[in-house]
Order: C-alpha cells, then sequence, then structure tokens
C-alpha cells in the first residue's frame, strides 16, 4: 500500500536538493509546510494572507498555523432566504477578516465597528475560517433533509467517551486558525456580532501547537501533542493534491448530493489526557502504547530512522517491536485493507485550566478530514476502541459535520449550491 510518510520525506529531500541549487527555493520549503509540520519560530507574521477564495475551503489541506479553536452554533434559520442571508453575511466577514483592512471608523455614540483586539486595522495573521454543518441542520428542517450529506450522522458514543452533551454536536461550526490567538478570537468575536440574529453559540474549545525552529533546510518537524509525542508523522502528504482528492475530498463520483463535491467530512473530538498518570509511566510503556519514539519519533522498528520513515509490519507480524495494540498500529496497521481509512489529522493541543479535583485539564482538539466518514474517522476509532492508550485518554465532546465547498469568486458566497438544490422543486 502507499505509505504517506515515504511520499513525504521524499517531497523534504526534493525541497532541501532545490534549496541546495537555488536560493529563493529556502522561501519555497518554508512556503510549503505540511499540515501537522510544527509552525516555524519567527517566522509567522501578521500580515499572512491564506486565500479565501477558491473550489475549496482554506484550513483543511493548509498549514496548521499556531492557534486553533473550534465553535460550534445553532443555527435560526427556518427557511432557504434566511439559510442564504446567513451564508451571505459568514462569506462577507470571513471575506474582510481573511485579507485584512481598515476598521470602519463610526459615529462614537454608536457601538464600535469592531472589537479593536487588532487595532484600527485588522491585519489577517495568516486567519482560515472554515464553515461545516452539522446532521442536526438537515435533520431538523424537512425542505434541507433530502440534501444531506450521505455519511453525515450525529456523533454517536464509543466506548472509552464521556461525553459531555454541552460540548457536542452542533449545527454549523466555524475552525478558526491564526498564527495568534487574539486573531482567532478577533474572528469569532467578529462573526457573533454581525450575525447575532441567525447563530446562538453553543460551545467552542480553543488550541495552540507548539512552535518550533526550523531545521538547516527550512522545513519543520511534526509538533509535539501533550503526551510529548510528535504528532503528526505519518499524516497523508497534504502538498499532494491526487491524494488529497482521494483521501480528503468530496469528488462528482463519490455518492454524494451535488452540492457537496469539493467538501469534506470533519470528525471533531476533545479529548482529555490524564496528562499527570501520564508522567507517572514510564517511558518504555509509553513509547509501546505509542509505537513511537518519544523524543525522535521514529518508529520502535526503525529506532534511528526520521519520524517520517514508516514502520514495516511485515518483518515484525507477531509485535515483538511494535506491538500489536499500540495506538499507531491499530490506527494504521498498514494492510491491503487499511489503505482505504486513510485520514488527514489536523489537531491542536489544548489546555483549559484545573479540574474540580484538582488536575491539569489538558487534552487533544482532535481534528481529521476525509472524503468518506465511515471508511476514515469512524473506521479507525473503532479499531482503536480498547487500546491502552485509553487509560490515558478520556474523549469528552465533539461532532461530526461536512466543510462546505469553497467560495470561488467574489460574487459566489458559502453553501451557494445547498441553497439552490433546497429551492429546486421535488417529486413527492
Ligand atoms: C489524545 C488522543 C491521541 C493522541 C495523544 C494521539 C497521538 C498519536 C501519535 C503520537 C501518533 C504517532 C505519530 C503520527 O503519525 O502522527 C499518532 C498516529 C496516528 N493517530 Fe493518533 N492520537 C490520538 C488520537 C487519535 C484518534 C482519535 C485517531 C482517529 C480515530 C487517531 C489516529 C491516528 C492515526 C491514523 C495515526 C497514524 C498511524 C500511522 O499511519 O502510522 N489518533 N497518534
Amino acid at each position: 500500500m502507499g505509505e504517506p510518510g515515504h511520499s513525504r520525506r521524499a517531497l523534504l529531500k526534493g525541497v532541501g536538493g532545490l534549496v541546495a541549487a537555488c536560493p529563493f527555493a529556502a522561501s519555497v520549503a518554508r512556503a510549503e509546510p505540511h499540515v501537522t509540520d510544527a509552525p516555524l519560530a519567527n517566522h509567522a507574521s501578521q500580515d499572512d494572507r491564506t486565500p479565501f477564495y477558491g473550489a475549496r475551503q482554506a484550513g483543511v489541506v493548509t498549514p496548521r498555523p499556531a492557534h486553533g479553536m473550534v465553535a460550534s452554533f445553532a443555527v435560526v434559520a427556518d427557511d432557504a432566504d434566511a439559510l442564504e442571508a446567513l451564508f451571505r453575511r459568514l462569506t462577507e466577514r470571513i471575506a474582510f477578516l481573511t485579507a485584512g483592512g481598515p476598521v470602519p471608523v463610526l459615529d462614537p455614540k454608536l457601538p464600535p465597528a469592531d472589537s479593536g483586539l487588532l487595532g484600527p486595522v485588522a491585519r489577517p495573521d495568516g486567519l482560515t475560517v472554515t464553515v461545516a454543518l452539522g446532521a442536526s441542520l438537515f435533520d431538523d428542517r424537512p425542505w434541507l433533509r433530502p440534501l444531506k450529506p450521505k455519511r453525515l450522522t450525529r456523533m454517536t458514543r464509543f466506548p472509552n467517551d464521556a461525553l459531555n452533551a454541552d460540548l457536542c454536536h452542533g449545527d454549523l461550526t466555524l475552525q478558526i486558525c491564526a498564527n495568534s490567538q487574539d486573531a482567532t478570537i478577533h474572528a469569532l468575536r467578529d462573526i457573533i456580532k454581525s450575525i447575532p440574529d441567525q447563530l446562538i453559540l453553543s460551545w467552542k474549545q480553543e488550541g495552540a501547537v507548539p512552535v518550533v525552529a526550523p531545521g538547516p533546510d527550512g522545513t519543520a518537524e511534526s509538533a509535539r501533542n501533550f503526551l510529548g509525542f510528535r504528532d503528526g508523522s505519518a499524516n497523508p502528504d497534504s502538498r499532494d493534491e491526487a491524494l488529497m482528492d482521494r483521501v480528503v475530498w468530496v469528488g462528482a463520483g463519490d455518492g454524494e448530493p451535488d452540492w457537496a463535491t469539493g467538501g469534506s467530512y470533519q470528525a471533531v473530538r476533545i479529548i482529555r489526557n490524564f496528562v499527570e498518570r501520564w508522567d507517572r509511566t514510564p517511558l518504555g510503556e509509553q513509547e509501546r502504547i505509542m509505537g513511537r519514539s518519544k523524543m525522535t519519533g521514529a518508529p520502535l522498528d526503525k529506532l534511528s530512522a526520521s519520524e517520517f520513515v514508516g514502520p514495516d509490519y511485515a518483518q515484525d507480524r507477531d509485535g515483538r517491536l511494535t506491538p500489536l495494540d499500540s495506538h499507531i498500529r491499530l490506527a494504521n496497521p498498514r494492510d491491503a485493507k487499511s489503505d482505504a481509512n486513510l485520514i488527514l489529522r489536523r489537531p491542536f493541543n489544548y489546555s483549559n485550566g484545573v479540574t474540580r479535583s484538582g488536575q491539569l485539564d489538558q487534552g487533544l482538539l482532535f481534528i481529521c478530514y476525509q472524503a468518506d466518514l465511515d471508511a476514515g474517522f469512524i473506521s479507525v476509532q473503532r479499531r482503536l476502541d480498547g487500546e491502552p492508550l485509553e487509560e490515558y485518554v478520556k474523549p469528552v465532546g465533539g461532532g461530526y459535520f461536512y466543510v462546505l465547498p469553497g467560495v470561488e469568486t467574489p460574487s459566489d458566497h458559502l453553501g451557494r449550491a445547498l441553497v439552490a438544490a433546497a429551492r429546486e422543486p421535488r417529486d413527492g
């Protein structure tokens, strides 16, 4: 089967070669990081812009900046006109916020046009706002029900879950990512203020990715999660368009409603980590639970290799080197069938404070994208059910959502094809 780590390593090697040959290539290497590369120290600028217009929304295969959040809303709209008005308003705000610009000055007798968090000019700071829809938006509206993406369901409980109803599901989510926390909060407050009659905030979870110094060739290692392991090493290569078309994006022949072409399924899980317990667990046990070296990220059967080299389970059938129940081996057994279950992970670490029992409330805001939710997240999570890592993690929230196709031009808007389909007369 195709091994994502290999193609990614090849690309990095290729980029390294380019750097040596061409003085401008270093910026090429840095301009094209992989989704889960740690953001590079001193490389983010408040003027960073991630293009908003395109056939697909930003924030899925685009590199992860240092901050991210998922905010989930109930939607008020109960007919196609109201839904269109919501999508148009969202499009307008996201187009402005991701491009940046001066904040309008209003009469001081009125509330200011902007929260002011970013000063008189709202600079984009690498902002992306990715809009996705939950099953309830369709289920609760008979005129939208027939248009629900085929595999979009309300997330149900897995055996290790302790789901808090206040942190689950929603009609519409915004995944907001930027170089700074201020830019994500500024965007959220702008949208809440701009669309008060249509969106009611239900829950949100913020997270961050540790920033690292670049290696000598300008590239980055995978960021570490709060268990101290590199997270993202074996992620499919987000720069490989053909691979993303297969793994992440819904295509015209995928059996989904026509309006959904160019979208993707988003699975969100708020997974608490019992970090105090983990920090008292022997290093060897931690590594056997994960299936990789903690410091380098190398697979356990190739300890001197880089994190981007995949394990070879064919040479270790009994799991002597990489235990059969290790996280990476269960998540991706790398056999003929598991190639169909690839997902693109784009997580953030979260740190929320202290629980009532005096423990750190930390964990992973796990977000992944796939063209088929059943073959992707749900199949992988079923294989992980009962894994030894469960002693240290507890999913408490999240949901399944469908990322709308992108907005191609300034005259287009989010959800245009969905609203048009909802207006079409239907038989019966
Ligand atoms: C707090 C919870 C989790 C932690 C701490 C965690 C951590 C890790 C780490 C350290 C790796 C190895 C490096 C890498 O390839 O990224 C990994 C790999 C992976 N994880 Fe997780 N993970 C968590 C939850 C999940 C969940 C919920 C899923 C999906 C249901 C998942 C799917 C995967 C997959 C597919 C791989 C790549 C395996 C491979 O191809 O070798 N993980 N995870």
